[in-house]
C-alpha cells in the first residue's frame, strides 16, 4: 500500500510517499527556519504564508522523486492535530482536495504519534510493549505502546515543552534559532559548570521545563552581575563567551539527566520490551547516546526523520488504516490543540 503523507503542523512543509508503513519511496521537505530565524522563532502567520507557496510544488516533487503517478498511489494521509492552527490548515485543506479530486481514501494522523512511526522506517522487527520518549517544539510525552495501535499516556507537558525549553535558552544566551541544534554544537566544547534543578512533578511522568528555563535566565543573570529584573534581551549581548557554552553544556546535561531518569523510572516499573525516542529533540546526540547507555533495546529514527517530516505521517495512517476507516474528505477539519488521550 502507498500513501503519500503531507505535514504543514508548523514550519515544515513536507510531503512522503511510503509503501507497507515502512519503505521511503520519497520525501521532500521545505524547511522555513531561516524565515523563522531572522524573528528568533515561528512566527504563525509567515509559516501559514510559505506553506501556501510550498505546498503544491512539495508534493509534486514528492511524486517525481518517486517516480510514481496519481494512479500509483492508494491513499493520502494528513497531519490533522495538534499544531498551529493556520499551517495544519494549509496542509489539510491541500489533503481534502486532492483526495476529492484523485479519488483517494484520506487518513488524518496526530502529530505526536506519528512522530513514533518514523521509528518503523528505521527499525525493523520492532517488539512490543514499547515505551517511547517524544520529544518535540510542542510536547515531552511517555507514552507506552501495547502494539501498534494501542497506547497508554503515562506522562505528557505540564508548561514548556523540552524542544521549546531549548529554543529559550538559546534565545536567553544569544544562540540561534532553532536552539536545539545550537546549543548541541557547543555542548561538545563545554563544561557542566552549573547546577540547575530537577523539578518535582505530581505524577513522575508528566515533564515540566519551564522551572530549568528560569534557572538558566537567572544564571545568566548572574554570570553579568544583575539581578532578575534585568531584562531577558539585553543579557546576551553582556555574556562572555565561556559563559554561554557553560550554560548552555549545563543546561542540556540538566535536561537528558530529566529525559533519561523519568523514562529509566517508567522502563523499571513497565518492563518494555523495547525503548523509542522520537521527536525533534530525538536528534540529539547526547540524548541519543544516554539512551543508547541506559537501555538495552533502544529504538530511534534516522535523523532525518526525527524533525517534522511527511514520511512518518506515512507511516502512522498505514499501520492506522489496518484499524480505521478513511475519513470524510469534505468535512475534516484541524485540531490544534488535540491530546493523543482522545484519539
Ligand atoms: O519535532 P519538531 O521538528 O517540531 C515540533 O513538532 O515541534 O521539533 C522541533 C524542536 C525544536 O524545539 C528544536 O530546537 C528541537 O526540536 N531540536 C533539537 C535538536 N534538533 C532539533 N533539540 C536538541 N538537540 C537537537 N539536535
Ligand atoms: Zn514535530
Amino acid at each position: 500500500m502507498k500513501i503519500l503523507g503531507i505535514e504543514s503542523s508548523c514550519d515544515e512543509t513536507a510531503a512522503a510517499i511510503i509503501e507497507d508503513g515502512t519503505k521511503v519511496l520519497s520525501n521532500v521537505v521545505n524547511s522555513q527556519v531561516k524565515i523563522h530565524a531572522e524573528f528568533g522563532g515561528v512566527v504563525p502567520e509567515v509559516a501559514a504564508r510559505s506553506h501556501v507557496e510550498a505546498i503544491n510544488p512539495v508534493v509534486e516533487m514528492t511524486l517525481e522523486q518517486a517516480n510514481l503517478t496519481w494512479d500509483d498511489i492508494d491513499a493520502i494521509a494528513v497531519t490533522h492535530a495538534p499544531g498551529l492552527s493556520g499551517s495544519l490548515l494549509v496542509g489539510v485543506l491541500a489533503a481534502r482536495t486532492l483526495a476529492i479530486i484523485k479519488k483517494k481514501p484520506l487518513y488524518a494522523v496526530h502529530h505526536i504519534l506519528s512522530h513514533f512511526y518514523a521509528n518503523f522506517l528505521s527499525n525493523e522487527n520492532i517488539e512490543f510493549p514499547v515505551l517511547s520518549l517524544t520529544v518535540s517544539g510542542g510536547h515531552s510525552q511517555l507514552v507506552l505502546y501495547k502494539n501498534e495501535f494501542e497506547f497508554t499516556q503515562l506522562g505528557t507537558t505540564t508548561d514548556d515543552a523540552v524542544g521549546e525549553a531549548f529554543d529559550k535558552v538559546a534565545k536567553i544566551i544569544g544562540l540561534p534559532y532553532p536552539g536545539g541544534p545550537a546549543i548541541e554544537k557547543v555542548s561538545k566544547i563545554g563544561e557542566n559548570r552549573f547546577k540547575f534543578p530537577k523539578p518535582k512533578t505530581q505524577n513522575p511522568y508528566d515533564f515540566s521545563f519551564s522551572g530549568l528555563k528560569t534557572a538558566v535566565l537567572r544564571q545568566a543573570q548572574a554570570q553579568i552581575g544583575k539581578d532578575y529584573t534585568f531584562p531577558s534581551f539585553k543579557i546576551a549581548e553582556n555574556l562572555s563567551e565561556k559563559d554561554q557554552i557553560d550554560i548552555a553544556t549545563s543546561f542540556q546535561t540538566t535536561a537528558i539527566d530529566i529525559l533519561t531518569s523519568k523514562t529509566k523510572l517508567a522502563y523499571d516499573e513497565y518492563k518494555p520490551k523495547t525503548v523509542a525516542l522520537a521527536g525533534g529533540v530525538s536528534a540529539n546526540s547526547a540524548l541519543r547516546e544516554s539512551f543508547s547507555k541506559n537501555f538495552d533495546n533502544v529504538i530511534m529514527p534516522e535523523f532525518k526523520f526525527c524533525t517534522d517530516n511527511a514520511a512518518m505521517v506515512g507511516a502512522q495512517a498505514y499501520f492506522w488504516a489496518q484499524k480505521h476507516d478513511p475519513i470524510n474528505p469534505y468535512t475534516l477539519d484541524v485540531d490544534p490543540n488535540l491530546s493523543i488521550n482522545d484519539l
